[in-house]
């Protein structure tokens, strides 16, 4: 079994002071997940969720393994421009399924593949930064965007291809960057076929924060050596396990369940994400924009709704966030990421064994250490009636990363339908970029500039 829930400590009866979700409501909850997963089936089928289509899209696959093969050989470094979904899937998969720091490793201990590096914002300290480090004879540049237009993107791509040409010649510029971007629209698809750019497609039907599984996601992989097959796979292990409209065979729909019910019925409405493992604290990122722009929404009846997800890492966040969670109020849940099978990793000497504060360590490994702790985190929130789970996965492998990926992707699939919003847009983020985009002066933007114009300014009274 790749992945595995446990979601004792949610439920009424095994936490102390009637704390935790009842047999009534569970039962409700079953009840609106046979509808939700209904609805999620008959989007699927009408053609409008095809992040569930990735996991077994083999001509995407083949054509990504293509392009990684013709590209990848020759450099040294891949740096890819993107924001939002097109950046976190990607360091999400670096981090999981490459070696620890591998952008410091030699090329040798990288068996020749390139480093990955991502600008996922445009702070231009950092850019600047990177193109000093670049050798960009060396370097394949991704562009990586769904809408082909996301103003951070473009100005990264902006800076970066004028950097190529000044120092390639447009030429062998072009022939330096890779897009993957929408089949039709958007600005960087005109670029494209105006300039003969090589390009990966993402499913028009695909949005940002669904498209790891995409060439978003499977590229910058490929191109440093992941098992994107693997990770396809695992995802279609967990899509086949999750099939079920049966809330108790089906782990996705678990967690989309607990999660609501948690946040509807007991006031848990922040929702940490907690794994205790470093190559799983990027999925913790990327599960945060997932839940917290999918979710957050306002619904037809006009009331806002949405769970507020939490980025945590075991043990570090022992030492940060876990005071919060078993003292402060009483609004979150807790989900742990548990790796089997790490109990014979980092064997802890035996020294100083006269002294009790040290010499009981010596013989346990930090894997074991790591377990316990996690055990004992959930037990003591558990003790204090905290509502928390735990997903379990038999080692950090591009099966299991893909089946993580993957169930929290249909989650929130299910999430939507049980909070009654749309999952897959953003109309929240509009008016802030309408407003960006009206200070730049882009075309089009008049109503915005007046809308802008006509806002509150600063008082001199509330400034210090
Ligand atoms: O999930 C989403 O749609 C967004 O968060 C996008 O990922 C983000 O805005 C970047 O958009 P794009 O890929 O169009 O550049």
């Amino acid at each position: 079994m790749p992945l595995h829930l446990d979601f004792t400590n949610m439920m009424a009866g095994q936490l102390p002071g009637g704390a935790g979700i009842t047999p009534s409501q569970w039962a409700h909850g079953a009840s609106r997940f046979a509808t939700a997963h209904a609805r999620v089936l008959a989007q699927h089928a009408a053609g409008t969720l095809g992040f569930i289509d990735l996991p077994t899209d083999e001509d995407a696959l083949a054509a990504t393994l293509a392009v990684a093969r013709r590209h990848g050989g020759q450099v040294d470094d891949v740096l890819l421009l993107g924001i939002g979904g097109s950046a976190l899937g990607p360091i999400a998969l670096r981090s999981a399924l490459r070696p620890p720091h591998w952008n410091e490793l030699t090329v040798e201990q990288r068996d020749g593949l390139p480093r990955l590096h991502t600008l996922d914002n445009v702070d231009p300290a950092s850019i600047s930064a990177m193109l000093s480090r670049l050798s960009l004879a060396r370097t394949l540049v991704l562009v990586v965007s769904k809408s082909g237009g996301t103003v951070e993107t473009m100005a990264q791509y902006l800076i970066v291809r004028a950097a190529l040409d000044e120092t390639l010649g447009e030429r062998e510029a072009r022939a330096r960057l890779l897009f993957v971007t929408d089949p039709e629209v958007g600005a960087l698809r005109a670029v494209a076929r105006a300039e003969g750019i090589t390009t990966l497609d993402i499913p028009a039907n695909v949005g940002g924060r669904f498209s790891v599984l995409s060439p978003v996601g499977l590229l910058p992989a490929a191109l440093i050596g992941i098992d994107v097959r693997g990770v396809l796979a695992g995802a279609a292990a967990c899509a086949a396990r999750c099939a079920s409209p049966e809330l108790a065979t089906n782990p996705a729909g678990v967690f989309a369940v607990m999660q609501w019910l948690a946040d509807r019925e007991h006031g848990a409405h922040v929702q940490a994400l907690m794994p205790y493992a470093d190559p799983l604290r990027d999925i913790a990122a990327w599960f945060v924009q997932l839940w917290a722009e999918s979710l957050g929404k306002i619904r037809a009846d006009g009331t806002s709704v949405g769970p507020t997800p939490l980025p945590a890492l075991g043990a570090t966040d022992q030492h940060a966030q876990v005071q919060l969670f078993m003292e402060g109020p009483a609004d979150k849940t807790v989900t742990f990421i548990k790796v089997d099978g790490r109990e014979g990793e980092g064997l802890i000497p035996s020294r100083h064994a006269e002294r009790p504060e040290l010499g009981y360590l010596g013989g346990h490994t930090l894997g074991r250490l790591l377990e316990v702790e996690r055990q004992a985190t959930a037990g003591a929130l558990a003790a204090r009636g905290r509502l928390n789970a735990t997903i379990t996965v038999p080692a950090v492998t591009a099966q299991s990363v893909g089946a993580l990926l993957y169930l929290f992707e249909l989650a929130t699939a299910y999430a939507g339908e049980l909070y009654e919003v749309n999952a897959f847009d953003q109309p929240g983020v509009e008016l802030g970029k309408q407003f960006a985009y009206a200070m730049l002066g882009r075309p089009g933007s008049e109503a915005a500039r007046a809308q802008w114009d006509a806002l509150p300014k600063p008082d001199p009274r509330w400034q210090v």
